[in-house]
């Protein structure tokens, strides 16, 4: 199931341009914290591998033989709407892995995750996503896009509240983990997490799990990041500076503080997992013979 045998493809892509021009010029007219990434970011790790340029508008991450690199936010949230406009590595990517996520530290670590396990020249792209609460993961799913990711930059969006966590694609929804907490699954709202992202070698299980190595004479490996906003929460010093009390105002006002799918965002939901969905946790009942985790039964 490749995303270029959806016959309906162009149709869609028409309705989502449709759709989504307005709300998406809408949203560059809030007062988001717009990205200049000198001031939001450090680069973490890489020898020079990772590289801020254009004044701070854009970075590119590369990944070679010796090392990848990667970079993480000065702030951490707790709580937020994140978007990043990502290119990824074009041509064979295959084995290279580029990730894009939210984490708290420690051995009970909460973790929000993208991650884009590369391919072959004109083979897709898999977008693996997972959840971690309390530093327990086993939630992946996976989608194909239905778009070549390499071509353009595409918005890769969190939106984190305390109903839910969704992952958006240019706005449209691909996955929802609701606040289970009443039925017992925690739900992270207690650790502040910062945004991650990286450029790295999994040649051992990221495509067509392991089979396809690196093909290091492609090397150097880039992806770029570029137009990070963060509607968020900012944790210092114990404390978040906004919250419940602020809905209304403040970095809450554009309401993603208590945003859910409603019944659009749902249509888009069924549409992207009917079509692309890869792989999903919730439906692979040989991996939890005890039986589905609680979330998978009200979700
Ligand atoms: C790579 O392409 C193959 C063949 O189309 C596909 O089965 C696989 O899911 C793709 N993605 C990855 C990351 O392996």
């Amino acid at each position: 199931m490749s995303p270029s045998l959806c016959s309906c493809n162009s149709q869609w892509g028409l309705l989502i341009t449709l759709l989504l021009a307005p709300l998406l010029a809408a949203a560059l007219m809030v007062g988001a914290h717009g990205g200049n990434f000198y001031q939001d970011f450090d680069i973490t790790w890489g020898d020079g591998r990772a590289k801020i340029l254009d004044g701070g508008q854009l970075v590119t991450l590369s990944l070679d033989k010796t090392s990848g690199s990667g970079f993480q936010s000065k702030n951490q949230y707790l709580f937020g709407k994140i978007d990043m406009q990502i290119k990824l590595v074009p041509g064979n990517s295959a084995g290279t892995v580029t990730a894009y996520y939210l984490s708290s530290q420690g051995p009970n670590h909460d973790e929000i995750d993208f991650e884009f396990l590369g391919n072959l020249s004109g083979d897709p792209y898999i977008l693996h996503t997972n959840l971690f609460t309390e530093g327990k993961g086993d939630r992946e799913q996976q989608f194909y896009l239905w778009f070549d990711p390499t071509k353009d930059f595409h918005t890769y969006s969190v939106i984190w509240n305390p109903l839910n966590v969704i992952y958006l694609v240019d706005g449209i929804p691909i996955r929802v983990f609701k606040n289970n907490e009443a039925i017992g699954v925690p739900f992270p709202e207690k650790q502040p997490m910062r945004l991650y992202s990286s450029l790295w070698d999994a040649e051992d299980w990221a495509t067509r799990g392991g089979l396809v190595k690196t093909d290091w004479s492609k090397a150097p490996f880039t992806a770029s990041f570029r137009n990070f906003q963060a509607n968020a929460c900012i944790w210092s010093s114990g404390k978040s500076s906004c919250g419940r009390t602020t809905t209304g105002s403040g970095p809450t006002s554009n309401g993603w503080f208590d945003q859910e799918l409603d019944a659009t965002s749902q249509r888009w939901l069924r549409w992207v997992r009917k079509n692309y969905m890869v792989y999903n946790y919730c439906t692979d009942v040989k991996r939890f013979p005890q039986g589905l985790p609680p979330e998978c039964l009200h979700s």
